[in-house]
């Protein structure tokens, strides 16, 4: 998503998210609470690293810090109403949307220091808690605002990771928190039979879905092959000694033009030495970690140099949840059992992907592993809205950039939070863009 977005070392490993036994407005609670504790660990250091601009692609900290309560006091105070008062002067409320400023111009704008920022969204926060608590016997309806106002600070969670790893200087967040064992896997593709699926899903299965991923729809898809695990460092090493960057032949005419304006030569971090920079780090390129930091072009280039080519949206969610045995979605690539860290790395603390091969229990009905977590997966397809799209109470969050100009990304990266992603879930951004925690899986047609 394009604008719409140091733990402490005391942070628990698991992604401690709200429990799917508690009461929907229990749950959303402890998720609103996650989020918060995710944003300030990102915001918990002196205020110059808040306040400076560390990359004009990205926000200052403190502006997200902020921006994450404006917008809960609009859409949960406000009921979305921009000219009603808000917990912030007029002045200083516009500030704080998206839309009317871009992210190279915060720094210069009279932004709330990092204090009053976190003051002010504790209040925000305490308001929402108490119209959350109010609301008596809620239906999914009234429970939605809540969720999507999570949903969109954790999505900005990510974002402020990003901006930490744009940043300069000693590290701030440390190495992260281990993560499972790769293990050997064959480097093939597994065979998707031609035939139909539930693309999309409806507020009934998934209440907590946004507009873009609504409604469910029946798609009938050709039979494809699709890579049962992401590209690897290992893998786009070779592309780069093959000549990959120098070869026009790879590129698309967009891609070959801004890859020679740029000056690509290998994917964002790595550095001529054979190292990468990782959040302040300096450290070697792990071979059997998934490629990240590459974008759309370099995504589509490689996937020519292979002989392959990107998957489409609906070949990625096909592959991911829809189980030919049963003839129905599964709710996760693995079935309908929550998330956990034996199934995939989400959740930030890792602060990188998992090896290739980490997760064979989180492997979906086709056999294809790593599809939830560890890097968002560039899909070749333009940013549209599903066959009867109707825009939700932030009619802002998608209907704006549908159209050509921005790729889909599916599956979430490490970053994400539980709660954020769904195998449903549609993120967006410019076929530039490799700040981002993106990487590459590959697709193939099947002929005949
Ligand atoms: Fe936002």
């Amino acid at each position: 998503m394009t604008e719409p977005r140091n733990r402490p070392r005391t942070e628990p490993r698991t992604e401690s998210g709200p429990s799917d036994d508690a009461p929907a407005p229990d749950r959303i609670a402890g998720g609103l609470q996650h989020a918060r504790q995710r944003t300030l660990t990102l915001n918990g250091f002196e205020d110059a690293e808040l306040t400076r601009q560390h990359s004009p692609l990205m926000s200052p900290l403190v502006w997200d810090l902020a921006h994450v309560g404006q917008q809960e006091d609009l859409w949960l105070l406000r009921g979305g109403n921009a000219a009603c008062a808000g917990l912030l002067p007029l002045d200083a409320d516009r500030l704080y949307d998206a839309f009317r400023s871009t992210r190279a111009e915060r720094a210069g704008m009279p932004l709330l220091s990092p204090t009053a920022a976190r003051r002010f969204i504790a209040e925000v926060r305490g308001l929402a808690l108490d119209r959350l608590a109010a609301i008596g016997d809620p239906a999914p309806t009234d429970l939605f605002p809540f969720a999507m106002v999570e949903q969109h600070e954790q999505q900005h969670v990510e974002t402020m990771y990003a901006t930490h790893q744009l940043r300069d200087g000693d590290p701030l967040l440390g190495a992260g928190a281990p993560l499972p064992a790769g293990r050997s896997v064959p480097a093939d593709a597994v065979l998707v039979p031609a035939g139909e699926f539930q693309a999309g899903v409806d507020a009934t299965y998934e209440p907590w879905s946004l507009d873009n991923e609504r409604p469910g729809h029946v798609v009938d898809l050709p039979a494809f092959r699709i890579a049962r695990v992401p590209v690897s460092n290992a893998d786009w090493q070779r592309f780069i000694d093959d000549g990959g960057y120098r070869t026009r032949a790879w590129w698309s005419e967009r891609g070959w033009t801004h890859r020679s304006e740029h000056g690509l030569v290998r994917p964002q971090f790595w550095q001529a030495d054979g190292s990468r920079r990782r959040f302040g780090l300096v450290e070697d390129i792990p071979a059997d970690e998934p490629v990240q930091h590459v974008c759309y072009f370099e995504a589509e280039a490689y996937a020519a140099w292979a002989g392959a080519r990107l998957p489409t949206e609906l070949e990625w969610e096909k592959a991911c949840i829809w189980d030919p045995a049963r003839g129905r979605r599964r709710r996760w690539p693995w079935g309908d059992t929550a998330l956990t860290e034996a199934l995939a790395n989400v959740g930030g603390q890792a602060l990188r992907p998992a090896p290739i091969g980490a997760y064979p229990a989180g492997a979906s009905a086709y056999g294809v592993e790593q599809l939830i977590g560890d890097v968002w997966e560039w899909t070749s397809s333009d940013f549209l809205p599903w066959p009867g799209f109707r825009p939700m109470l932030y009619a802002q969050y998608s209907a704006p950039f549908f159209g050509g100009d921005y790729k889909v990304l599916r599956g979430g990266s490490w970053a994400v939070a539980a709660s954020t992603i769904r195998p449903s879930f549609r993120n967006w951004d410019l076929p530039l863009r490799r700040q981002i925690f993106s990487g590459v899986r590959l697709a193939w047609n099947v002929e005949g």
